[in-house]
């Protein structure tokens, strides 16, 4: 590792979700890669905030202003967790920076909003990864080890996966939080050609139970459902392929594969780990600061996100949905 420079990295948006999951996953960043990663500074409107997300997570200073910072600190990478009705003012501010950049999920509040993103991201060439952090949740980087270990390629032919909460009421529940269960879905099968989606009445006024079948290029399919309103909290992947099975419970942080009919493999998350360890964000930071260092692609990009938006969004419409158009 003695080759490689220090990058220095900043936080924007010291708030409720940064604080439980991009704080820790970039304190273990540094501290695995001490003589890589400085925590240059963090961003908030609230100083007070910023001050002590600082003191907690060890960054070296403190700003409410993010031009200020951007002028002052030389940074390679900045970590933006906005509210979403800001990303899009607040990543169009950034990008023309050229400083590689990761932005929330979901990439704006619907994916006309990504697209203009994705305009001001070309035009200046800046790398950029959406925080999609089930991608990297260390049960599935454990499945996908496990299919990439196979001697013959053995693709995923047919995916079942459920997204279950209880008392989520919030109406934009499908693209906002399911596009983690679509993106982790369609990141595995392939690319969406077709949608189709209905919606189940729900006693709880706002709230629709959701079932959609995702026909893709390849071939292969996905069936998804998305229930905010029933009695527990579930996120959970199936992966069939020719005669075997990968079960993944990102709520219990478990893989089980089975290959004709065999438990080959079997990973459990210890139960002490830290929640930003499980849901993917150690992962999801360690990768952004490789790829800041060359040493990994700047993924999911905002047009993987785009695609995982415009798919939950067909999904919430309901109805059938060419997604080649
Ligand atoms: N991946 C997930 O599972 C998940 C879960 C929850 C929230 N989120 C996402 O996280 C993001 C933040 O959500 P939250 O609940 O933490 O919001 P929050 O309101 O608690 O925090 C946002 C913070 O950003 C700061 N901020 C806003 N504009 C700023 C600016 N111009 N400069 C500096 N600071 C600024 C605010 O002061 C605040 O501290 C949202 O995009 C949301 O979709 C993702």
């Amino acid at each position: 590792m003695e080759d490689w420079t220090m990058i220095r990295i900043a936080l924007l948006g010291a708030g409720s979700h940064s604080r439980y999951n991009h704080g820790p996953g970039l304190r273990a960043a540094a501290a695995k890669y001490p003589d890589l990663v400085e925590l240059a500074a963090v961003c908030d409107l609230d100083a007070d905030r910023a001050q002590a997300y600082a003191e907690d997570f060890g960054f070296r200073k403190v700003y409410t202003d993010v031009h200020q910072m951007i002028d002052q600190e030389h940074l390679d990478g900045i970590v933006a967790i906005t509210p979403v009705p800001l990303t899009e003012q607040i990543a169009c501010a950034l990008l023309p920076y050229r400083i590689p950049l990761v932005i929330e999920k979901p990439p704006g509040p619907d994916s006309a909003s990504t697209a203009r993103i994705i305009e001001v991201a070309d035009e200046y060439g800046t790398p950029h990864m959406v925080s999609l952090n089930r991608r990297f949740g260390p049960p599935r980087q454990r499945a996908l080890q496990w299919l990439a270990s196979q001697t013959d390629p053995r693709p995923v032919r047919l995916a079942v996966s459920r997204m279950l909460r209880f008392n989520r009421r919030e109406p934009e529940f499908n693209t906002s939080t399911g596009i983690h269960i679509v993106d982790a879905t369609l990141s595995l099968v392939g690319e969406p050609e077709r949608v189709c989606a209905c919606h189940l009445p729900s006693s709880t006024e706002g709230a629709r139970l959701t079932q959609a079948c995702v026909d893709f290029t390849n071939g292969n399919r996905a069936h998804i459902f998305l229930s905010p309103v029933v009695g527990n909290l579930e996120e959970t992947y199936e992966l069939h392929g020719e005669d075997y099975t990968v079960k993944i419970d990102d709520g219990a942080g478990s893989l089980q594969v089975w290959d004709h009919n065999q438990l080959v493999e079997e990973f459990t998350v210890p139960e002490d780990a830290e929640p930003a360890y499980r849901n993917g964000t150690f992962g999801e930071m360690e990768h952004f600061v490789l790829a800041v260092a060359g040493r990994a692609d700047f993924t999911p990009d905002l047009r993987a996100a785009r695609t995982s938006l415009m798919v939950a969004e067909a999904i919430d419409a309901g109805g059938e949905h060419d997604m080649r158009a």
